[in-house]
């Protein structure tokens, strides 16, 4: 099946699922007037899903619920894969029936870090369990319908969420030192630029974006930038359940890439929202 391009967005046709999550709110700002559902649409529960989209008949569903706790999907396997994996396989086929654009966010955690960079058509070999939940829902996505975009994103920032950038400067306020560590490099990406993005990229082709903002760095060199009393530590002194990849560092080879991380945190840190 060829899928048309669509050419316009109506807000009033746009679903957000995951709405008051960190992104949820992001998007909230740059669709007004969007249908919004929270968590009080279990997307892991099949017949909910299909029903909210076939009553609501959307043009677009935009996928922002999730289970985003990295070393809290160690220990709760079942739950990371219902959430991050059966669940959008779940929206995909009820969009496919609706004849709705599927928009859903993925993450960089789905590479193992070996390499400095990814791009889209690399092959992902997650190494930890939020990876391998996520990669599933892109799979299940894939399996389910054609016309989605998954947007591969990292290490987010922004207003109403538990994110790196709000922990540090409160742990900064309270300790002497902030030991972060030096050896994992990713890409820093405001929530606002990429729910702005988002709009661009449902009116693209069908496919795996990776969007970020511009600029790898380490979390230390990240974190550095915002607070001055930051000291670099390794990977090995600072263990969590959940490995990391060392490198997660996503190239946006098929859209236009995002500003620089830095700009955008300075949007972040002094307010200046849309
Ligand atoms: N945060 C990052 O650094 C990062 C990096 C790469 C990719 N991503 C991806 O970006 C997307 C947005 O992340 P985020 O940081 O905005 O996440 P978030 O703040 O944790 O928001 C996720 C939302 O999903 C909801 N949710 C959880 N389980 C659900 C379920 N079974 N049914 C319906 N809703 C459910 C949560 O509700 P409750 O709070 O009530 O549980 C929460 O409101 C996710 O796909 C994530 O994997 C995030």
């Amino acid at each position: 099946m060829v899928v048309a391009p669509i050419k316009t967005v109506n807000p009033e046709k746009i679903l957000i699922l995951g709405a008051n999550g960190m992104l949820g709110h992001a998007l909230r700002k740059v669709f007004p007037g969007a249908l919004l559902r929270g968590h009080e649409l279990d997307i892991t529960d099949e017949e909910a899903v299909y029903a909210c989209i076939s009553d609501l008949a959307p043009e677009v569903v935009i996928n922002a619920a999730a289970y985003t706790d990295v070393d809290g999907c160690e220990d709760h396997v079942g739950i990371a894969s219902a959430v991050n994996g059966e669940g959008p396989g779940y929206i995909a086929r009820a969009c496919r029936d609706a004849g709705a654009v599927l928009v859903h966010y993925s993450t960089d955690y789905v590479f193992d870090g070996s390499r400095q960079a990814y791009v889209e058509s690399d092959p992902p070999n997650p190494i930890n369990a939020y990876g391998r939940s996520k990669l599933l829902g892109e799979q299940r996505i894939i399996q389910g319908m054609e016309n989605y975009r998954i947007i591969r994103t990292s290490w987010l920032f922004g207003e109403h969420g538990k994110n790196f950038v709000d922990t540090l400067r409160d742990l900064s306020t309270r300790m002497d030192q902030v030991k972060v560590v030096h050896d994992q490099f990713g890409k820093p990406t405001y929530t606002v630029d990429l729910a702005e993005k988002t709009l661009d990229l449902i009116l693209c082709d069908p496919g795996i974006y990776h969007i970020t903002n511009d600029g790898s760095c380490s979390w230390f060199e990240f974190a550095e930038s915002f607070i001055g009393n930051a000291v670099p530590c390794s990977s090995a002194e600072f263990p969590r359940k959940a490995v990391r990849p060392k490198y997660s560092v996503l190239n946006t080879t098929k859209t236009t890439p995002l500003r620089h991380w830095r700009e955008a945190l300075n949007d972040y840190l002094t307010g200046d929202m849309i």
